[in-house]
């Protein structure tokens, strides 16, 4: 396979405070993760991927590996352990990778609803490049710098500014390379965009989708089951 995909799903859960790893959490009847599963393995271009969870979880997410990606699917799909910061986990699914993997896509269980489109606009764009790729969206609220008493300083001008998303593409040796090299200890890189680039490479966005948003609290969790309710009808 060429194409691999580290699905992260090895976080606490500890904003949504649902008693259990976010990623193990139900939306509309199945879990964050199973849903992130069902995309991936859907996608054209068979390959392997990596779905990175808590310790406790993993006797779990074979099952549901066995339920949803039978062996047929094409896609080879492993289990990882995930470590305690999130770039430690991509870390860790990067090294399970098979070696012909030469393109990988790192997605959030946590954004469940993000498409199989948006997988294959990263990709290939990523193929189109050679450059890390993210998707993104315009911001639409103003912005303000606000300094540690609460006090608007300024105005921030957002035509520049975009917000990110997962699933974000890089040339495999890239995102291989820059785990090992960059700096990510003293203050911590919230995506793989910020590893590649505290590395010197060049990152670029595609557009991003409203529906790839990311399940952080419960107001979230609401939001998505809205939207799952409304594609039904
Ligand atoms: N993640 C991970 N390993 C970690 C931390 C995060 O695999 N040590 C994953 C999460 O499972 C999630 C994604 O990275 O799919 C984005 O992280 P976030 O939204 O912060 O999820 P949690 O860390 O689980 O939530 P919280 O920060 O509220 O505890
Ligand atoms: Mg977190």
């Amino acid at each position: 396979p060429s194409l691999g995909v580290v699905l992260v799903a090895a976080g606490r859960g500890e904003r949504l405070g649902a008693g259990r790893p976010k990623a193990f959490v139900e939306l509309a009847d199945e879990t964050l993760v199973e849903r992130g599963i069902r995309t991936v393995i859907a996608l054209p271009h068979a390959g392997h991927l990596a779905v990175v969870v808590p310790e406790e979880c993993a006797a779990e997410t074979l099952e549901i590996i066995d339920a949803v990606a039978p062996e047929g699917s094409g896609w080879e799909v492993s289990v990882v352990h995930g470590g305690r910061e999130r770039h430690e986990s991509v870390r860790f699914g990067l090294a399970a990778l098979a070696d012909t993997v030469d393109t990988v896509l790192v997605h959030d269980a946590a954004r469940p609803l993000a498409s199989r489109e948006l997988f294959e606009r990263v990709a290939a764009e990523v193929h189109r490049t050679g450059d890390a790729v993210v998707p993104a969206l315009p911001v639409a609220d103003t912005l303000k710098r606000v300094d540690a008493q609460g006090v608007v300083h300024e105005t921030v001008d957002r035509a520049p500014l975009v917000a990110v998303q997962t699933p974000q593409g890089f040339p495999r040796e890239q995102l291989d390379s820059a785990h090992a090299t960059a700096a990510l200890h003293a203050e911590l890189p919230t995506d793989d965009a910020e590893v590649v680039q505290r590395a010197g490479g060049r990152v670029r966005i595609v557009s991003g989708e409203a529906r790839a948003h990311k399940l952080t609290t419960a107001e979230d969790l609401i939001l998505l089951e809205n939207w799952i309710a409304s594609e039904r009808r």
